[in-house]
C-alpha cells in the first residue's frame, strides 16, 4: 500500500480526508509535528502547493495538502487566506467578523477549499477546488464543527454548518467538493 502523508497538524482533517479517500489503495498518516510549513502565500492554491510540495520533499513520500478561509463579500473578501490568523480563538475569530460586519445587510459569504497532491519530490501532480456558498448569521448558532461553522448559515439546508451532522457538512462543504473533485483524478494516477 502507497502512503500519502496529509500535511496538517489537525486530527480532524485526517478523518475527513480518510472518509473520503477510504477504498483506495493508500494508506494515510499526519505529517510530523515538528514538520512546520508557514502559510506565506498570498491565494489558496498557493498555500496548498506550497504545503504538499515541502511535506512531500521533507518526507519522501506522497503528501495531500488543503488549504480554506471563509471570505465575505461585504468584508472585500476578508478574512480569505488569514481566516486562521483573524484572532487567537475560534470565539475571538467570530466576535471579530460580527462586529467588523456590524449590522451590514449584504451578508452574502462563501467557504473556500484548495487541495493539492504532491509527488514524493516534491512536484504538483494534483488540485482541485471547492467553494460552499452561504450567509453570514448576526450571531452563532448551533454547536457542532469548529472555526466559523455558528455563523455560517446555508440557506438550501436551512442550517448552519454547526448545526449540521458531520455527514451533512461533508456533503456540501467547500472541502468536501474539493476532495471529491480530486477524487477521480487520484483514482487515476
Ligand atoms: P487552514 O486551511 O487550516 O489554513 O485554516 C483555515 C481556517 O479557515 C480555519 O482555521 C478556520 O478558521 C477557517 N475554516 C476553514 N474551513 C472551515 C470550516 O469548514 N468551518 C469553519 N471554519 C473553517
Amino acid at each position: 500500500m502507497k502512503v500519502l502523508i496529509v500535511a496538517t497538524g489537525n486530527p480532524g482533517k485526517l478523518q475527513e480526508m480518510q472518509a473520503l479517500l477510504a477504498g483506495l489503495d493508500w494508506e494515510l498518516a499526519l505529517k510530523p509535528d515538528a514538520l512546520e510549513i508557514e502559510e506565506t502565500g498570498a491565494t489558496f492554491a498557493e498555500n496548498a502547493r506550497l504545503k504538499a510540495s515541502q511535506v512531500a520533499k521533507a518526507t519522501g513520500e506522497w503528501a495531500i495538502a488543503d488549504d480554506s478561509g471563509l471570505e465575505v463579500d461585504a468584508l472585500d473578501g476578508a478574512p480569505g487566506v488569514y481566516s486562521a490568523r483573524y484572532g487567537k480563538t475560534d470565539v475571538e475569530r467570530i466576535d471579530r467578523l460580527l462586529h467588523e460586519l456590524g449590522n451590514e445587510l449584504n451578508r452574502e459569504a462563501r467557504f473556500v477549499c484548495v487541495v493539492a497532491i504532491a509527488r514524493p519530490d516534491g512536484a504538483i501532480v494534483l488540485q482541485a477546488d471547492g467553494i460552499c456558498a452561504g450567509n453570514i448569521l448576526y450571531a452563532p448558532r448551533g454547536t457542532g464543527g469548529f472555526g466559523y461553522d455558528p455563523i455560517f448559515y446555508v440557506p438550501e439546508q436551512r442550517l448552519t454548518f454547526a448545526e449540521m451532522t458531520s455527514e451533512q457538512k461533508h456533503a456540501l462543504s467547500h472541502r468536501g467538493k474539493a476532495l471529491q473533485a480530486l477524487l477521480p483524478q487520484f483514482q487515476a494516477l
